[in-house]
Parts: C-alpha cells; structure tokens; sequence
C-alpha cells in the first residue's frame, strides 16, 4: 500500500483544493426533505463557510425546509435542482397570490426568469362563478378575485369590478393571453439564480464550494464514494485525466452539458446560454466522464405512476433534476441504495455522464469509474 501513500501525499501537496470543503457536509430538514449543500446552507452552521451570502435556509417545527427573503417573508422550499440552479417555493398558508401581491426579490441572489404584467380584480361572485378561474384564497361571500395577464380583458372587466393591483409577477413560463383569468398563479414559484455559477461543476457530478475560508473564490470538487478501497487510484486517474487533457475535457464537458440540458429540454434559453457563455470563467471541471454503462442503469429500477403518482421513497411530486412536477403514466427510475427516483429520461441521462446520484451524491454501485475510464 506504499505506492497509495506516496500518491495521497502527492494529491494532497498538489492539490489541497480537492479537500478543503470537506466538512461542509449535506444537511436535510429531515429524511424526507431536500439535501442542503453549496451554495444553500443550514442557518447556524455559518462558522464552516459553507454557504454562499444570501442562501441560508432554517428547519421549522414540522422539519420543513424554509427561506427567508429580505422584503417578502419566508417560503418553503419545495425543491431544489443544483444542476439547473432552480428552486421551487411554495407559500406556507397556500395562497401564493397574495405573497405575490407584495412581492420583492430585492437583497435575494434569486430572480425569475420570467415576469409578466398581471392585473388583479375583484368582481362581484354573480358576475364571474361560473365564467372565469377565481382565486378562492382571496376571494370571500360576495367578491371573487382574478387574475389575468390581459390588458384589454382587465380592461373589459374594470367596469364592473374593483381593480387591486396591476403589477409584475414572477412566473415560471410566459402565460398566453387566451389562457385568461390563470390559475397558474397557483403552481410553485420558481425562482432562479446565478450567482455563484455552479450548473457546469453540478451537471459534471462535482460539488461547489469556496476554496478556501478567506476567498470568494469558487471551485469545483471531487469528493470520493464512501467504499474507500479504490477511492486513490480512481482519483488519481481523474486527476491524471484532467490534467493531461484540460482542454479536450473541458470542451467534452460542455458539450455533454449542452446535450444534456437539450435532450432533458427542460433549461429555459436564457439559463442554458448564461451557463454555457460563463464556462471559461467559471469553476475548473476536477472531474469530468465518470458515468455508468448502459447496462447498469438498465439494472436499476423502472416504473410507471400511476394515477394516484405516489411514489416509493423519500420522493416528493417533483423530478429533481428537471424540477416538472410528474404526471401520471410517466416513467420514473431509482436509484437502488438511496431511493431517489426520477424522470428516466433525466436520471439516464446523468447516469451516463455521472456516477453517483444527483441528489445525495452517494456512489449507488461499488465503482462505477472503472468502466468508463479504462475505456479512454
Ligand atoms: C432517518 O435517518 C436515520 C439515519 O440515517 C435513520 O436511522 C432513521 O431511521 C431515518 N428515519 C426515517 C423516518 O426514515
Ligand atoms: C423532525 O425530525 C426529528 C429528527 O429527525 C424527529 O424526531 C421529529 O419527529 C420530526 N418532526 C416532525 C414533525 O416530523
Ligand atoms: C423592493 O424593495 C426595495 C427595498 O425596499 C425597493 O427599493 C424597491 O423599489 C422594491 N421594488 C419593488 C418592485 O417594489
Ligand atoms: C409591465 O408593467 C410595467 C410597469 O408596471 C411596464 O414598465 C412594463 O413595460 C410592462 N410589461 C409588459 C410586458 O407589458
Ligand atoms: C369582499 O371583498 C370586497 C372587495 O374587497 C369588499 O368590498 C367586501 O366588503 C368584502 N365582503 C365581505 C363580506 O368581506
Ligand atoms: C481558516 O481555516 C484554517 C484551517 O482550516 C483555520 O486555522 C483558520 O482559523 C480559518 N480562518 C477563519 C477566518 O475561519
Ligand atoms: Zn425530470
Ligand atoms: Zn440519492
């Protein structure tokens, strides 16, 4: 085991990076709940310097996951996508529309990636019951209240109902006109961000972090799989990897990335050419091809929801690589130790590219390296 030792040394006098964020650990709410690692942290947990300004988030009572904006009160998280640097919320007393009403991103790294102009009305009950979506949660007895994205609609209907407010509204797709009064102010506010840059590092299977305690210098991680025995040799192909080919692997990456991000199909434009214009500067790819063969993801279980879409595990509605909510009859494919299932369109795709799971990082069969990197 000298040979081992020797190359430990060397990894570690050479590149002290590779572990310097090593105890910035993944904290959860709970078992259930969404991992919470770079650059969210776990609020209390500052000393480490495991988190980016502006990304802290809290536990409650019922181990929910919770963040607080500056200027709109806190949400609950109902799901994040590292790799496509999305988070959902959701409003705690599920009336989104009326968080929405005095909504300011301001002092937040987050941002939506899409506004639209709504206007809100109040309308006698009589007029619209049976016409138009209401929104019950603001609506009482005698008055319902709309939304809609529609100016001459607002317009119409301003005659005979009493105008709240007209203002922009945070949505995750621009809504069509003809879609009317929208209920879609009822789904989960997604929210994006782009600072720190991180999508390139995640969609490559590493982990974000500061690279040291004094700098805001980000880097970009390995950390090797907890079954120890061939963890030197595998690191040391990757960085041998990395080093030789610097160049050819940072353009493989990418265009893996961009084929990733096509074929799941789920990016906005803006966010896929933000990610993709930012690569030269952003984190250095420490590792790059450490994904499985076909036959292993094969091995891993499929299934199809069904109509109740309840899933095994600690699962929630949501894929957490493309952050859509699952629909019944579609196929979903977990990962064997962890439980996590996804899209298998989504997981596949990142299983060919990445070894581990994209959620809790966990390596979900003994050494899926092997393969991929002897082949190269
Ligand atoms: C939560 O995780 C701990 C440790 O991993 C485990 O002992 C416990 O049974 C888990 N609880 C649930 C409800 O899954
Ligand atoms: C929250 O988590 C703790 C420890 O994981 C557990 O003991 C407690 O029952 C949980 N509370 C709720 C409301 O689920
Ligand atoms: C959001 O809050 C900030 C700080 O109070 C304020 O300057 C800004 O005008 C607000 N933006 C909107 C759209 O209300
Ligand atoms: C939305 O309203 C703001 C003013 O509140 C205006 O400046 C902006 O141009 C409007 N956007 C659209 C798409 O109508
Ligand atoms: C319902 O809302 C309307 C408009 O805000 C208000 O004028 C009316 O007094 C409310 N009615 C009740 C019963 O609260
Ligand atoms: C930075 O880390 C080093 C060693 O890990 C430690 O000695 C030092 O106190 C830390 N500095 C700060 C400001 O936390
Ligand atoms: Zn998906
Ligand atoms: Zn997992």
């Amino acid at each position: 085991m000298g040979t081992i030792d020797v190359l430990f040394f060397l990894i570690f006098f050479l590149f002290p990076i590779i572990f310097a964020s090593e105890e910035c650990q993944i904290s959860m709410c709970d078992n259930k709940s969404i991992p919470i690692r770079f650059p969210f942290q776990l609020e209390g947990q500052n000393l480490q310097n495991c988190g980016y300004p502006g990304f802290d988030l809290t536990c409650n009572s019922q181990n929910l996951t919770v963040l607080k904006l500056p200027f709109s009160g806190e949400f609950f998280v109902r799901q994040i996508s590292y790799i496509t640097q999305e988070i959902l919320l959701y409003d705690p007393f599920k009336c989104l529309p009326r968080r929405l009403l005095s909504f300011n991103l301001s002092g937040s790294p987050f941002v939506s990636a899409f506004y639209q102009n709504f206007t809100f009305l109040m309308c006698p009950s009589s007029l619209t019951k049976s016409r138009y979506t209401s929104i019950d949660c603001l609506s009482n007895s005698t008055h319902s209240a709309l939304a809609t994205s529609s100016m001459s609609l607002a317009t119409s209907m301003s005659a005979s109902c009493e105008v709240i407010s007209t203002l922009q509204v945070p949505v995750s797709r621009p809504v069509r006109y003809d879609e009317g009064f929208s209920s879609a102010l009822n789904n989960d506010l997604h929210l994006t961000w782009y600072e720190p840059d991180c999508s390139i590092c995640e969609a490559q299977g590493g982990l974000c972090g500061f690279k040291s305690n004094i700098s805001q210098d980000i880097g970009c991680f390995y950390f090797p799989g907890k079954d120890g025995s061939n963890d030197g040799l595998k690191l040391f192909r990757i960085i041998c990897f990395s080093i030789a080919v610097p160049a050819i692997t940072c353009a493989v990456g990418i265009a893996c990335f961009a084929c990733f991000v096509d074929r799941t199909n789920h990016l906005n434009a803006r966010r896929s050419t933000t990610a993709v214009a930012a690569a030269p500067e952003g984190p250095e790819p420490a590792i790059v091809m450490m994904g499985l063969d076909e036959t292993t993801i094969e091995s891993y279980q499929k299934l199809v929801l069904g109509e109740s879409r309840r899933l095994p595990g600690p699962n929630d509605i949501t894929c957490p690589i493309c952050l859509s909510e699952y629909c019944s009859k579609e196929t979903l494919r977990c990962i064997p130790d962890c439980k996590h299932c996804f899209h298998a369109e989504c997981i596949d795709e990142w299983l060919r590219l990445n070894g581990t799971c994209p959620v809790c990082r966990n390596n979900p069969s003994p050494s899926p390296a092997r393969v991929s990197l002897d082949s190269v």
